[in-house]
């Protein structure tokens, strides 16, 4: 069995200690949701399952506790995504502001679907529950950038914008 500090890579376990230190040493488990932050940000944007059980190990808790976590929020992919993200909000304030519109503008100018990616590793696109900005509906996230009081043509930009 590894020992704590052999789990990562150094400049990982680094970024994870300084989250450990905010919490109560019998609160680790409060340390999953930034610490998958971590690992999808330094895995190409993505978690996998050998880095959710890492994870578990290190904080020494089960590792339902953060397939759970990472399962549910729509923030962590599971699978391989683009070099961006495009997460389009389609719940209740946004569909109501034309969120609708936006997405099937979105599909059709990527010819993709949501959940997909571009076949040229481009651009992951995705629909998502509400992210807590319905006051600026309808609105996207783009690379953790939230985009607000959207139409067709800030859209138009923000896809021309993206490399
Ligand atoms: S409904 Fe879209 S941000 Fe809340």
């Amino acid at each position: 069995m590894l020992e704590k500090k052999q789990i990562f890579p150094g400049h990982i376990t680094e970024l994870l200690e300084n989250w450990e230190k905010r919490y109560p040493k019998d609160q680790q488990r409060s340390v999953i949701i930034p610490g998958l932050h971590i690992l999808q940000d330094h895995n190409n944007g993505y978690l996998t399952i050998e880095l959710m059980d890492k994870l578990a190990q290190y904080l020494s808790v089960p590792v339902a506790h953060v397939y759970e976590v990472a399962t549910f929020y729509s923030m962590y992919d599971l699978q391989k995504v683009g070099r961006h993200k495009l997460n389009v909000c389609t719940n209740l304030s946004c569909m109501l502001n034309g969120a609708k519109k936006i997405m099937t503008h979105i599909e059709n100018r990527l010819g993709i679907k949501a959940g997909e990616t571009t076949p040229d590793g481009r651009i992951t696109l995705k629909s998502v529950e509400c992210q807590g900005a319905c006051c600026g509906a309808p609105m996207l996230e783009v690379d953790k950038v939230f985009y607000e009081n959207l139409t067709i043509g800030k859209v138009d930009q923000l896809l021309d914008s993206l490399e």
